[in-house]
């Protein structure tokens, strides 16, 4: 019987990007998309998508073994500034949603990739170049979460020896599909109104340093992580990995050598406060070491590959 991809939260910022590139890798029919929304257009035509929710584990049982699921991406999850909104629907969806998982792929055998965060540190973290290892006391429900899902992460792999992996992502960039809910939004949500309005006002301050990704890394790393040799995963808690930092001020900027008119303003509002318990870069060592990280794209590169895709999107 042939092997089969699910990805769970396919809509969300992630999900619906890695559909279409495990889809082009794998073939459509072999990666199944699920989500507890309706599907977009993209995603029912697709390929296979069933509407799920993570918490329905018997339905989801149901889906892994009548396609005999050998991957389970986890991206369903609530982001730091709704669960600070919703304490207990984001602890239920976010740990639960991960227990649940892991359990189902020690009985059914399949590798497990679930995202943690650069939300897993907090104020009393070093926040230049934060190591691999280092302090992680999150003050925000969404990194309590992720801290607490990367230690069941790391258990389930010593005690059962599930094939678990995972990422601490940091601030993710992608022009295909809006975030939801999270603190590193400023830096999507600013291109779409420089290329609109010429104007923006952020929500952080000019001068709160972030790490971030352009989404393209972001999937070389996942499915890079994932297609590594067992091996080679050293870490089964969740690794670094990082590209580029910067501010807001300093991506007003480079916006600005493409839109010389556009201007920022600054209303920093309750997201600077999750901001700055954050790292402001991160060492990857670990992880170039362990499996050959590599990221492409620095401010400059995304920054211009951004601006050219929504301008196209918005003529089309
Ligand atoms: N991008 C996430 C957020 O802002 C951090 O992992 O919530």
């Amino acid at each position: 019987m042939k092997e089969s991809i699910l990805v769970i939260g396919a809509k969300g910022q992630i999900g619906s990007e890695l559909v279409e590139e495990l889809r082009r890798i794998n073939g459509s029919s072999n990666v199944i998309a699920t989500d507890i929304k309706e599907p977009s257009p993209e995603l029912r035509d697709g390929g296979p998508f069933v509407q799920l929710d993570v918490l329905d584990f018997p339905k989801l049982l149901e889906v892994v073994k009548k396609n005999n699921v050998k991957q389970v991406y986890l991206l369903a999850a609530l982001l730091s500034a709704t669960a600070e909104q919703k304490i207990k629907s984001a602890w239920k969806l976010n740990m639960e949603g991960l227990l649940g998982t892991l359990e189902m792929a020690k009985e059914e055998k399949f590798k497990l990739f679930w995202p943690s965060s650069i939300a897993v540190f907090g104020p009393s973290t070093p926040k230049v170049n934060t190591p691999q290892f280092t302090i992680t006391e999150p003050s925000t429900v969404y990194g309590i979460s992720k801290l607490a899902g990367e230690r069941w992460c790391e258990y389930y792999f010593q005690k059962f020896g599930v094939d678990v992996r995972s990422i601490r992502y940091p601030g993710l960039i992608g022009y295909k599909t809006e975030p939801g809910g999270g603190t590193t939004d400023y830096a999507v949500h600013i291109f779409h109104e420089a290329l609109k309005t010429k104007t923006y006002e952020s929500f952080l301050s000019a001068n709160t340093a972030l790490p971030m990704m352009y989404m393209h890394d972001a999937l070389n790393a996942t499915i890079g992580l994932m297609d590594a040799d067992p091996s080679r995963v050293k870490v089964r808690s969740s690794y670094n990995i990082a590209s580029m930092s910067f501010t807001p001020q300093q991506l007003a900027d480079e916006i600005c050598k493409h839109i010389p008119e556009f201007k920022i303003t600054y209303k920093p509002d309750v997201r600077q406060q999750y901001a700055d318990s954050w790292p402001q870069s991160i060492d990857d060592s670990v992880a170039r070491a362990d499996w050959g990280w590599q990221h492409e794209y620095d401010l400059a590169k995304m920054t211009k590959d951004m601006l050219e895709h929504i301008q196209q999107m918005v003529e089309h």
